[in-house]
């Protein structure tokens, strides 16, 4: 027993002596790297730390941990580690994140996320002195919340993505002293020495091409004393994330040494980056560049007259207040190219609150669908646009992400993720080309519900959405419905004439007391949530105009069949008879009880999604008081009080096109 004590305590000492230092200079293959994420090695033993996955972080650590501090004072030892790196944004002028070496206390960092928080914190615990993390970022996006200083710079971070101390990329010549820039997304392989001195408290980060050799004066210094920092034992690795742009982060080699330099890599000897595109490169160089340069000379000449002559085409207005949006605001200019124009070939939708385009950022090559809302008053516009904004910052893989935006006279353009496969009702009406299975019918349903619980209850603010109807739920290239359009309605709210309440919302989804009142709730949510749920299962609108003067309300047939204990005789004919019965009926009856017409009788999202997921069964819909005049009674109130506004000889293109109460009531106002 004493001596398998002996035996073990011997093995921990000889790995904890071994583990103050290692290098890496023929790839990570037999490593066991700790990899998290959508970190992974390539064949040949790099590590990437990112793929093309958007919003994912990824960390890569040495699997053991290093003693860091003098058990005698409890001072951090020196240390020191070099390592080689290689940042390639899929388009050249780009990129995604960057990436930071970091010292942490646990091996990856479970609570961070991605994007600008690079894998390492998150909103809350960013800067909090009780995360002892060391950080050097080589960070390629400038993030103003953090400070960033440009968007290619390195900085030290201790606990905070607010740089202690950070300076554009380079290096300082060994011969003549010069500062060289370097970019850090060139994709070129770069090598960067980080060392502490214990003695003088004192951190270098040193920055340099693979060819050249470890330059004499230090790129960036702090002085600090990591003891408070950082603890006992800590584990070394690299994190990184990824945003909307896909960029691949690359570490190459990597050496490491506590008390001492770290040994030297040799280049020659590092495993080969990926053949990325070489072939295509070599021809590039030959045919391609001259081509390219002409087209390009000439196109900018031809590009600068047609600016000349239409300067006022793109003018656009920037206020003050605004400069502090300044990653999220696009140039009208690059919306218009990017959209051709405005063409009307590149109209994706019309809907409640403007024509949708698709566009092709320039330059980037991003995808994007760009909304042109057209807005009268300049009151509440800042209010609005901060809102936005932090909207723009809500991330859900069932909201469609919002890129940022562009103000010009009456008119706000808003920049969105595209979406590939367009809006769910083209899917559910007229004879849809592709009819949806009932499964990929009732994943859509779970992940909306999953995405407007996170409006009401996921984020540091309530998000009345106010418009939740199929023509909203936007699906990705995996068929995911991603509700879009979130927050939009309330720049009616921010209306000119304070006394008319401008009702937001589309005729069947409003819920009764939100006709009333004019006031949006989650309770008005949960009932257009409920309108939408019907739609999906019964592939019908839920006011269908079925003759010039007959109109059937969905809820109501749906209500009439529940009564006839035959709720499934309500479902879509196309769904055939492949469907769970159970999940049909659940779905059905969850309409029903998101259509109660007293708000207090429906379930919260957060109980939706319970259902949903068959946490909790469904109360049962006999013992409300459920009734079929309770359900209509909102709409039968709509059509007393708004006679004008909802035109009753509705025609064919009208009802392709959702129309929304906002629509009528600001065209009749006009
Ligand atoms: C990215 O990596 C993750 C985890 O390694 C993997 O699940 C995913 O399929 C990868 N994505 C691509 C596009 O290669
Ligand atoms: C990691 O890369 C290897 C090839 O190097 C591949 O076989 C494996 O599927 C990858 N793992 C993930 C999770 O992507
Ligand atoms: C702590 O002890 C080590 C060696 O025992 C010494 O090198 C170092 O200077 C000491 N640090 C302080 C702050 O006293
Ligand atoms: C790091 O040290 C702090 C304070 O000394 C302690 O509260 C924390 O639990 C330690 N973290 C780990 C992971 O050991
Ligand atoms: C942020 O990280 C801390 C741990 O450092 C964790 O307790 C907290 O729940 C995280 N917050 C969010 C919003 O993820
Ligand atoms: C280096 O970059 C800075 C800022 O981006 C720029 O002002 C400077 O002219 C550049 N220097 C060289 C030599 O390219």
């Amino acid at each position: 027993m004493f001596l398998n004590l002996v035996l073990v305590f011997f093995l921990v000492t000889l790995v904890a002596s071994k583990d103050n230092s290692f290098i890496y200079n023929n790839g990570f293959q037999s490593s066991h790297l700790y990899l998290d994420g959508i970190a992974n090695l390539t064949s040949n033993g790099i590590i990437r730390l990112t793929n093309d996955t958007k919003q994912q972080k990824a960390h890569a650590f040495y699997p053991n941990p290093i003693v860091f501090k003098n058990t005698f004072n409890g001072s951090v030892s020196s240390f020191a580690t070099t390592f080689v790196f290689a940042i390639r944004p899929e388009y050249p002028t780009l990129s995604g994140h960057g990436i930071v070496f970091v010292v942490s206390p646990t091996k990856g960092l479970p609570y961070s996320i991605p994007s600008q928080y690079l894998g390492l914190f998150n909103q809350s615990n960013n800067g909090n002195t009780n995360n002892h993390v060391f950080g050097v970022e080589l960070d390629t996006i400038q993030s103003k919340e953090f400070n960033d200083i440009n968007d290619n710079h390195v900085g030290i971070d201790i606990n905070d993505l607010k740089s202690d101390n950070s300076t554009p990329a380079g290096y300082y010549d060994d011969n003549n002293g010069q500062f060289k820039n370097l970019s850090l997304y060139s994709g070129n392989p770069m090598q960067v020495w980080i060392e502490y001195d214990s003695e003088k408290t004192k951190i270098d980060v040193t920055l340099a091409p693979i060819n050249v050799v470890k330059p004499k004066k230090s790129l960036l210094s702090l002085t600090q004393d990591l003891s408070p920092i950082m603890n006992n034992s800590m584990y070394v690795g690299f994190s990184s994330a990824t945003g909307s742009v896909f960029t691949s982060h690359y570490v190459l080699g990597w050496s490491f040494k506590v008390n001492g330099q770290a040994q030297e890599l040799v280049i020659s000897q590092l495993p080969k980056l990926p053949r990325f595109g070489e072939k295509k490169e070599s021809k590039f160089l030959t045919v391609g560049l001259p081509l390219i340069l002409l087209s390009l000379v000439f196109m900018i000449t031809l590009g600068v007259i047609y600016f000349i002559k239409r300067k006022n085409k793109f003018a656009e207005i920037l206020e003050d207040w605004e400069h502090e949006y300044g990653p999220h605001r696009f140039k009208f200019k690059d919306l218009y190219f990017s959209t051709k124009g405005f063409k009307e070939k590149g109209l994706l939708g019309v809907g409640g609150f403007g024509r949708v385009y698709k566009g092709v950022m320039p330059g980037s090559k991003l995808e994007v669908a760009v909304k042109r809302v057209s807005h009268e008053s300049r009151q509440g516009m800042r209010e609005f646009v901060s809102e936005i904004v932090s909207i723009g910052r809500l991330r859900h893989r069932n909201l469609v992400p919002l890129l940022g935006y562009c103000r010009r006279k009456g008119e706000l353009l808003l920049v969105y993720d595209y979406m590939p496969n367009g809006s769910l009702d083209n899917f559910l009406y007229n004879q849809p080309k592709v009819s949806l299975n009932w499964h990929q019918r009732f994943k859509i349903i779970k992940g909306v519900a999953s995405g407007l619980f996170y409006l009401h209850e996921g984020w540091e603010q309530v998000v009345i959405h106010r418009d939740i109807k199929a023509s909203n739920v936007l699906l990705d290239a995996e068929m995911n419905g991603r509700l879009g359009d979130f927050g939009l309605a309330r720049l009616y709210d921010h209306g000119a004439d304070p006394h008319t309440t401008h009702l937001v919302g589309t005729v069947g989804y409003l819920a009764p007391e939100h006709t009333r009142t004019g006031k949006a709730t989650k309770f008005t949510d949960v009932f257009a949530f409920g309108a939408f749920l019907l739609e999906v299962v019964c592939g019908k609108r839920p006011i269908d105009h079925v003759a010039e003067n007959e109109t059937v309300i969905l809820v109501d047939s749906v209500f009439e069949c529940w009564k006839r204990g035959e709720i499934l005789e309500a479902k879509d004919i196309n769904l055939g008879s492949d469907y769970e019965s159970e999940e049909v009926e659940l779905v059905l009856k969850l309409g029903l009880l998101c259509s109660h017409s007293e708000p207090m009788a429906r379930p919260s999202m957060r109980q939706v999604v319970q259902y949903l997921e068959r946490d909790i069964p469904v109360p049962d819909l006999s013992l409300l008081s459920l009734s079929s005049s309770g359900l209509t009674f909102g709409y039968q109130e709509f059509f007393e009080d708004f006679p004008m506004s909802y035109p009753s000889s509705m025609d064919k293109t009208m009802s392709h096109t959702s129309v929304s109460i906002a629509d009528s009531l600001l065209s009749g106002g006009r």
